[in-house]
């Protein structure tokens, strides 16, 4: 299945030479979403309260001291930055660890699976631009309507090439690959901060069918790094 843009770039199956592009690619598109997630959780007005608390600790603690109260706040930060980080890169440990150790046997030699790479031409030489992988998945939920599902495991596009049409074409890739499979519904779960893919999916037709905070990850972590998973989907 390959589909031809207006930009000189083109959507096509994986080949092993893609392997270290690829993995890079995979490795950015998810740790990318580190700082934005420790921005928005210090920026909730808990987090805030909570600064502002560990602060004001530290300075009576000090006797007085601005020096501890600057320390307090600091380490507090530095805590939820680690629960951000922890969060994104576990992930990515457990991904890379399984399913993309061996793409070729886990999705390309695999019928029910899929893993295509967005190629684009800059300055005559062409360049992993993107990623797309799906799995077909029994849903997240036991019921008659989970068995015919297929999962988008990972969908990143390289940060220079983005809002040039590559996300779409990679979701309608699936969409269309699932309509071949004679599945019936595309699921996807994005994380609260990554905002451009949940826009992204909205615009294809995806509906928000829960919010949770079950990020795979300690439950404390969690809830420090404040981040939630959202669950979309769309039905063929
Ligand atoms: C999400 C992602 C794949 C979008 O790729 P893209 O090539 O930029 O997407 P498109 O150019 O096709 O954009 C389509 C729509 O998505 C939304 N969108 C894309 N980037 C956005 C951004 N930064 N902010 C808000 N909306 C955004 C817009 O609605 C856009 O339509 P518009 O350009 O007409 O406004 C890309 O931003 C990415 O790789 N993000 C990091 C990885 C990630 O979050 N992956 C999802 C995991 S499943």
């Amino acid at each position: 299945m390959e589909q031809k843009t207006s930009f000189k770039s083109i959507i096509r199956p994986y080949k092993p030479t893609d392997k270290s592009a690829i993995v890079s690619l995979f490795r950015f598109g998810i740790l990318e979403h580190v700082y934005p997630a420790f921005f928005k959780a210090m920026s909730h007005p808990d987090h805030i309260g909570m600064t502002l608390s560990v602060s004001v600790a530290g300075y009576v603690l000090g006797g007085s001291s601005y020096f501890q109260a600057v320390l307090f706040g600091g380490a507090w930060a530095c805590l939820v930055y680690y629960c951000c980080h922890e969060i994104y890169d576990s992930y990515l440990r457990r991904k890379l660890e399984a399913e993309m150790a061996d793409i070729q046997t886990n999705f390309s030699d695999n019928q029910a699976n899929g893993f295509w790479v967005a190629e684009m031409e800059v300055n005559g030489k062409s360049k992993v631009a993107g990623l797309l992988a799906v799995v077909k998945s029994d849903g997240w939920d036991a019921g008659v309507d989970d068995a015919l599902s297929l999962e988008v495991f990972q969908l990143v596009v390289s940060f220079n090439q983005r809002r040039k049409g590559l996300g779409t074409q990679l979701v309608e890739t699936a969409v269309e690959f699932c309509k071949e499979q004679g599945l019936s519904r595309v699921i996807v779960e994005i994380s609260s901060v990554q905002t451009a893919a949940v826009s992204l999916f909205r615009k294809r037709g995806f509906t928000v069918t829960s919010v949770n905070s079950c990020t795979c990850a300690n439950h404390l972590v969690s809830k420090l790094a404040r981040i939630n998973v959202i669950r979309m989907e769309k039905h063929l």
